[in-house]
């Protein structure tokens, strides 16, 4: 499998996106454990056990992850879930991580769009996210590429370990 890439540079191969198995948690929690204790992106809590992440991170459905995966390793993956309960769970909430090795190569960019075409197929209405760091300049641009808008920054809501406090975006598009 292969893509052409945003920018027209030409294909790249080598992985593929596909709901993630139970199987997968192997090589998705070093990503997640990864991200969570660097602590610079996300509002878990720093220590967050094991447990807690896979709990998290395997929903139940209509929630989903995607994974993506070259050679039986994964790269990254994106969780797609309600971003709240009964009138208000036509609203998708997504969740980004890519592991550290994998980075630069277009993971997230792809993730991003897979996973707004699964949330456009299971109905959901439009996608939010609650709390993007302003400091996180790469994924902020990304996410306007793939159609976000920054709908309010959160002053100061979060402390990030070299930044000190800084906003919380909150971002959306319709689907
Ligand atoms: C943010 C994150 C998901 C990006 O993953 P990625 O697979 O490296 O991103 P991509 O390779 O798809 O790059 C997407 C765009 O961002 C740019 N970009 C990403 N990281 C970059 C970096 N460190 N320096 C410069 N540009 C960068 C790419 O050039 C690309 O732009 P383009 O498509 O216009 O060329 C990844 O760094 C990550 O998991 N970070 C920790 C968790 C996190 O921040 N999640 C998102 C929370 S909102």
């Amino acid at each position: 499998m292969g893509h052409r890439n945003g920018l027209g540079e030409g294909l790249i191969t080598g992985f593929d996106i596909r709901p993630a198995t139970d199987d997968d948690w192997l090589g998705l929690w070093p990503i997640i454990e990864t991200v969570t204790r660097a602590g610079e992106t996300y509002t878990y809590p720093r220590d967050m056990t094991e447990a807690a992440a896979r709990a998290m991170w395997t929903p139940p459905a209509p929630g989903v992850t995607l994974v993506a995966v070259e050679e039986g390793l994964v790269l990254g993956a994106a969780k797609i879930v309600p971003n709240q309960q009964g009138n208000g769970a036509h609203v998708a909430n997504g969740s980004f991580m890519v592991g550290p090795a994998a980075r630069g190569r277009g993971v997230a960019r792809r993730l991003g769009e897979a996973a707004l075409e699964q949330a456009r197929v299971a109905g959901f209405r439009s996608m939010q996210f609650n709390a993007v760091v302003e400091a996180n300049i790469h994924a902020v641009a990304l996410w306007k590429s793939l159609g976000f808008d920054i709908l309010a920054t959160v002053p100061e809501a979060f402390d990030h370990p070299t930044h000190g406090l800084v906003g919380l975006h909150v971002m959306y598009r319709r689907l």
